[in-house]
């Protein structure tokens, strides 16, 4: 298994744009910012990071909820995209750093996300252990794991007659499969809740996340019924792990 310890410059190939991505993916896109209403409401923070940021999708939003936005990426390309997709808000900071190293001062942020990167953090005690060097005591951690054990891999996994991971998978293709590129893992939340417990973090809440994303769902369902049903399955199926997303909603323990 691939370490994430080296420099995490990956998104620096020029031969991709992070951004084209979301081509397609507004209803991937829209789950995750009700998911994001869900934790956040009610809630107003002074210093909000957002940890491998990418170009700032989600940066904008999060304004609504923290007087002070930091998109916090190590890839400079992220970073340059970032500076065009968020030109017209030049009070959202940009720093070049990458979790396991945070360019950030002890207890400085009162909310910090970190979505869609776990994907590529095989084994993330150094950086859960920095989140919770910056975070604030009375601080909000919202993390988005790529899901293992989702409802359809389990379905799969009884199939063969295997057991579920407890560590993450590795899900290259064989030629991709070498220390040269990406990690690219799924995680069983339940090892990662312990992970966190490890580093002195306490999971309070969690959802199941784009529940429905399936191709052949988006060819017949309206995307506002897809997001509808979206709703009501996050919190009712999030003790499931249903999704292949999961969120969780952080704090330190006391
Ligand atoms: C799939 S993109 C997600 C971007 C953004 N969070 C979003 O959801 O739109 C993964 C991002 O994680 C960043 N990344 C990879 N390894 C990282 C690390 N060790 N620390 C912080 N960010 C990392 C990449 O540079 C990339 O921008």
């Amino acid at each position: 298994m691939p370490t994430s310890k080296k420099k995490a410059d990956q998104y620096n190939d020029p031969k991709h744009n992070y951004l084209d991505y979301w081509n397609g993916r507004d209803y991937e896109n829209k789950s995750e910012i009700i998911a994001l209403k869900r934790f956040l409401k009610g809630k107003h923070f002074k210093n909000a990071a957002d940890i491998g940021g990418g170009f700032g999708r989600l940066c904008i939003f999060l304004k609504e909820y923290a007087d002070k936005v930091t998109l916090a990426e190590p890839s400079q390309q992220q970073l340059d995209i970032g500076k065009d997709y968020l030109k017209d808000q030049p009070d959202i900071k940009m720093v070049l750093t990458q979790a396991d190293d945070l360019k950030f001062k002890d207890n400085s942020l009162d909310l910090i996300t970190m979505i869609r990167v776990m994907h590529h953090l095989p084994d993330p005690t150094k950086e859960f252990s920095e989140i919770k060097r910056v975070l604030t005591d009375d601080g909000v951690f919202i993390l988005e794991i790529a899901n293992n054990i989702h409802a359809r891999n389990r379905m799969k996994y009884l199939i063969k007659g295997e057991k579920l991971p407890t560590k993450p998978v590795d899900i290259r293709s064989d030629a991709n499969r070498n220390d040269e590129e990406i990690a690219f893992v799924n995680h069983n939340p339940k090892t990662v809740i312990k992970q966190l417990a490890h580093e002195g973090l306490k999971v309070e809440k969690v959802l199941s996340v784009s529940n429905l994303r399936s191709q052949s769902l988006k060819k017949v369902l309206p995307e506002s019924a897809m997001l509808a049903i979206e709703n009501v399955m996050q919190p009712t199926l999030a003790k499931a792990y249903f999704g292949p997303s999961t969120f969780l909603l952080i704090r330190k323990a006391v």
